[in-house]
Protein backbone atom coordinates (compact mmCIF):
# COMPACT_ATOMS: atom_id res chain seq x y z
CA UNK A 1 0.00 0.00 0.00
CA UNK A 2 1.63 3.54 -0.94
CA UNK A 3 1.75 5.99 1.27
CA UNK A 4 -1.32 8.18 -0.15
CA UNK A 5 -3.30 5.11 0.01
CA UNK A 6 -2.62 4.02 3.82
CA UNK A 7 -3.15 7.70 4.72
CA UNK A 8 -5.97 7.25 3.08
CA UNK A 9 -7.67 4.18 4.98
CA UNK A 10 -5.98 5.71 8.29
CA UNK A 11 -8.57 9.38 7.43
CA UNK A 12 -11.49 7.06 6.57
CA UNK A 13 -11.17 4.74 9.59
CA UNK A 14 -14.91 4.57 11.07
CA UNK A 15 -13.90 4.32 14.50
CA UNK A 16 -11.57 7.20 14.65
CA UNK A 17 -13.53 9.56 12.68
CA UNK A 18 -16.42 9.01 15.22
CA UNK A 19 -14.49 9.14 18.36
CA UNK A 20 -13.88 12.36 16.91
CA UNK A 21 -17.04 13.64 16.56
CA UNK A 22 -18.33 12.20 19.43
CA UNK A 23 -16.17 14.48 21.06
CA UNK A 24 -17.01 17.78 19.16
CA UNK A 25 -20.64 17.05 19.26
CA UNK A 26 -20.36 16.55 23.06
CA UNK A 27 -18.05 20.06 24.03
CA UNK A 28 -20.32 21.66 21.28
CA UNK A 29 -23.53 20.72 23.48
CA UNK A 30 -21.46 21.37 26.77
CA UNK A 31 -20.53 24.68 25.79
CA UNK A 32 -23.90 26.10 24.38
CA UNK A 33 -25.43 24.33 27.77
CA UNK A 34 -22.87 26.11 29.90
CA UNK A 35 -23.34 29.46 28.68
CA UNK A 36 -27.01 29.21 28.78
CA UNK A 37 -27.25 27.83 32.37
CA UNK A 38 -24.84 31.09 33.31
CA UNK A 39 -26.92 33.54 31.76
CA UNK A 40 -30.20 31.77 32.99
CA UNK A 41 -29.02 32.18 36.55
CA UNK A 42 -27.84 35.59 36.19
CA UNK A 43 -30.59 37.76 33.68
CA UNK A 44 -33.77 34.58 33.73
CA UNK A 45 -35.42 33.86 30.65
CA UNK A 46 -35.77 36.56 28.67
CA UNK A 47 -32.19 37.95 27.98
CA UNK A 48 -31.29 34.31 27.44
CA UNK A 49 -33.38 34.14 24.45
CA UNK A 50 -30.68 36.42 23.08
CA UNK A 51 -27.49 34.37 24.26
CA UNK A 52 -29.16 31.48 22.19
CA UNK A 53 -29.89 33.59 18.83
CA UNK A 54 -26.07 35.14 19.45
CA UNK A 55 -23.81 32.56 21.41
CA UNK A 56 -25.44 29.35 19.98
CA UNK A 57 -24.53 30.12 16.08
CA UNK A 58 -21.04 31.58 17.43
CA UNK A 59 -19.93 28.31 19.80
CA UNK A 60 -21.14 26.36 16.60
CA UNK A 61 -18.94 28.19 13.87
CA UNK A 62 -15.88 28.67 16.61
CA UNK A 63 -16.08 24.89 16.73
CA UNK A 64 -16.52 24.38 13.17
CA UNK A 65 -13.37 26.13 12.64
CA UNK A 66 -11.23 24.68 15.03
CA UNK A 67 -12.67 21.20 14.12
CA UNK A 68 -12.52 21.40 10.01
CA UNK A 69 -16.18 19.92 10.10
CA UNK A 70 -19.29 22.04 9.74
CA UNK A 71 -20.57 20.87 12.90
CA UNK A 72 -24.42 22.62 13.48
CA UNK A 73 -27.72 22.38 15.44
CA UNK A 74 -30.49 20.77 13.22
CA UNK A 75 -34.45 19.85 14.43
CA UNK A 76 -37.61 18.56 12.83
CA UNK A 77 -39.15 21.52 14.52
CA UNK A 78 -36.94 24.49 14.47
CA UNK A 79 -36.77 27.82 16.07
CA UNK A 80 -34.24 29.32 13.32
CA UNK A 81 -34.73 27.85 10.13
CA UNK A 82 -32.14 29.30 8.86
CA UNK A 83 -29.59 27.84 11.09
CA UNK A 84 -31.38 24.38 11.98
CA UNK A 85 -33.14 23.12 9.04
CA UNK A 86 -31.87 19.77 8.49
CA UNK A 87 -31.21 18.70 5.02
CA UNK A 88 -32.79 15.79 3.56
CA UNK A 89 -29.41 12.83 5.03
CA UNK A 90 -30.07 15.24 8.48
CA UNK A 91 -33.79 14.72 8.03
CA UNK A 92 -33.63 11.07 7.51
CA UNK A 93 -31.31 10.31 10.24
CA UNK A 94 -33.60 12.92 12.96
CA UNK A 95 -36.68 10.45 11.79
CA UNK A 96 -34.79 7.48 12.60
CA UNK A 97 -33.70 8.78 16.14
CA UNK A 98 -37.60 9.20 16.44
CA UNK A 99 -38.29 5.96 15.98
CA UNK A 100 -35.33 4.86 18.11
CA UNK A 101 -36.58 6.73 20.87
CA UNK A 102 -39.79 5.02 20.38
CA UNK A 103 -38.49 1.82 20.77
CA UNK A 104 -36.90 2.76 24.07
CA UNK A 105 -33.09 3.87 23.52
CA UNK A 106 -32.15 6.34 25.76
CA UNK A 107 -31.46 10.04 23.29
CA UNK A 108 -27.71 10.87 25.82
CA UNK A 109 -26.79 7.32 23.70
CA UNK A 110 -28.62 7.89 20.51
CA UNK A 111 -25.92 8.40 17.54
CA UNK A 112 -25.05 7.62 13.79
CA UNK A 113 -22.07 7.69 12.00
CA UNK A 114 -21.69 6.61 8.27
CA UNK A 115 -19.26 8.04 4.73
CA UNK A 116 -21.75 8.96 2.69
CA UNK A 117 -21.07 10.14 -1.27
CA UNK A 118 -22.54 13.31 -2.21
CA UNK A 119 -21.77 15.90 -5.79
CA UNK A 120 -18.78 17.50 -4.11
CA UNK A 121 -16.90 14.72 -2.69
CA UNK A 122 -16.76 12.15 0.07
CA UNK A 123 -17.96 12.97 3.63
CA UNK A 124 -17.47 11.55 7.11
CA UNK A 125 -21.29 12.45 8.29
CA UNK A 126 -22.15 11.88 12.40
CA UNK A 127 -25.36 13.21 14.58
CA UNK A 128 -26.01 12.20 17.80
CA UNK A 129 -29.31 13.49 19.17
CA UNK A 130 -29.72 16.44 21.72
CA UNK A 131 -32.34 15.48 24.70
CA UNK A 132 -34.50 18.09 26.41
CA UNK A 133 -33.71 18.77 29.83
CA UNK A 134 -35.76 20.80 32.73
CA UNK A 135 -34.15 24.31 31.77
CA UNK A 136 -34.85 23.52 28.09
CA UNK A 137 -38.62 23.31 29.22
CA UNK A 138 -38.87 26.81 29.83
CA UNK A 139 -38.35 28.30 26.09
CA UNK A 140 -38.75 24.95 24.48
CA UNK A 141 -42.15 23.81 26.67
CA UNK A 142 -45.78 23.63 25.74
CA UNK A 143 -46.78 26.65 24.74
CA UNK A 144 -49.18 27.63 27.69
CA UNK A 145 -46.32 26.63 30.01
CA UNK A 146 -44.09 29.46 29.05
CA UNK A 147 -44.49 32.56 30.50
CA UNK A 148 -45.91 35.79 28.97
CA UNK A 149 -42.74 37.51 28.87
CA UNK A 150 -40.72 34.62 27.19
CA UNK A 151 -43.84 33.79 24.23
CA UNK A 152 -43.62 37.46 23.64
CA UNK A 153 -40.33 37.01 23.42
CA UNK A 154 -39.87 34.15 21.08
CA UNK A 155 -42.43 35.11 18.81
CA UNK A 156 -41.01 39.05 18.21
CA UNK A 157 -37.37 37.15 17.21
CA UNK A 158 -38.70 34.33 15.57
CA UNK A 159 -42.33 34.21 14.24
CA UNK A 160 -42.45 31.00 12.43
CA UNK A 161 -41.19 28.97 15.53
CA UNK A 162 -42.06 25.40 15.56
CA UNK A 163 -39.45 24.63 18.81
CA UNK A 164 -42.03 23.96 21.57
CA UNK A 165 -44.42 21.48 22.71
CA UNK A 166 -41.50 19.63 24.46
CA UNK A 167 -41.20 17.93 27.43
CA UNK A 168 -37.97 16.33 29.49
CA UNK A 169 -36.38 13.10 28.26
CA UNK A 170 -37.90 13.93 24.52
CA UNK A 171 -35.06 14.42 21.28
CA UNK A 172 -35.32 17.91 20.49
CA UNK A 173 -32.77 17.55 18.02
CA UNK A 174 -29.49 16.58 16.75
CA UNK A 175 -25.95 17.64 16.53
CA UNK A 176 -24.78 17.66 13.14
CA UNK A 177 -21.27 16.96 12.19
CA UNK A 178 -19.88 16.81 8.87
CA UNK A 179 -16.41 16.36 7.74
CA UNK A 180 -15.20 16.22 4.08
CA UNK A 181 -12.69 12.99 3.12
C1 LIG B 1 -33.93 31.09 27.10
C2 LIG B 1 -34.65 30.32 26.10
C3 LIG B 1 -34.06 28.98 25.67
C4 LIG B 1 -33.70 27.95 26.48
C5 LIG B 1 -33.74 27.86 27.98
C6 LIG B 1 -33.29 26.89 25.56
N1 LIG B 1 -33.40 27.29 24.26
FE1 LIG B 1 -32.98 26.21 22.61
N2 LIG B 1 -33.34 27.79 21.45
C7 LIG B 1 -33.72 29.03 21.91
C8 LIG B 1 -33.64 29.98 20.82
C9 LIG B 1 -33.95 31.46 20.91
C10 LIG B 1 -33.18 29.27 19.68
C11 LIG B 1 -32.88 29.80 18.29
C12 LIG B 1 -31.38 30.09 18.21
C13 LIG B 1 -30.95 30.63 16.87
O1 LIG B 1 -31.46 31.68 16.45
O2 LIG B 1 -30.11 29.97 16.23
C14 LIG B 1 -33.00 27.90 20.13
C15 LIG B 1 -32.57 26.89 19.29
C16 LIG B 1 -32.33 25.61 19.69
C17 LIG B 1 -31.88 24.55 18.81
C18 LIG B 1 -31.51 24.68 17.32
C19 LIG B 1 -32.58 24.26 16.39
C20 LIG B 1 -33.69 25.26 16.28
O3 LIG B 1 -34.80 24.93 16.70
O4 LIG B 1 -33.47 26.38 15.79
C21 LIG B 1 -31.77 23.44 19.59
C22 LIG B 1 -31.33 22.06 19.12
C23 LIG B 1 -32.11 23.82 20.93
N3 LIG B 1 -32.47 25.15 20.96
C24 LIG B 1 -32.07 22.97 22.01
C25 LIG B 1 -32.20 23.39 23.33
C26 LIG B 1 -31.93 22.54 24.47
C27 LIG B 1 -31.54 21.08 24.38
C28 LIG B 1 -32.12 23.29 25.58
C29 LIG B 1 -31.90 22.89 27.01
C30 LIG B 1 -30.56 22.47 27.35
C31 LIG B 1 -32.51 24.63 25.13
N4 LIG B 1 -32.54 24.64 23.77
C32 LIG B 1 -32.83 25.67 25.98
C33 LIG B 1 -34.13 29.35 23.17
C34 LIG B 1 -33.88 28.56 24.29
Amino acid sequence: MGLAASVHAQEDDPAKLSDEARKVATALLQQIGGELKKEYEISGPLRSVIVCKYTAPEVSSTISRKSGAAVKRVSLKVRNPVLGMPDSWEQKILLDFEKRFARGEKPEAIEHAEIVSETQGRYFRYMKAIPVGPLCINCHGPVDSLTEGTKAQILSEYPFDKAVGYSVGQIRGAVSYKKPL
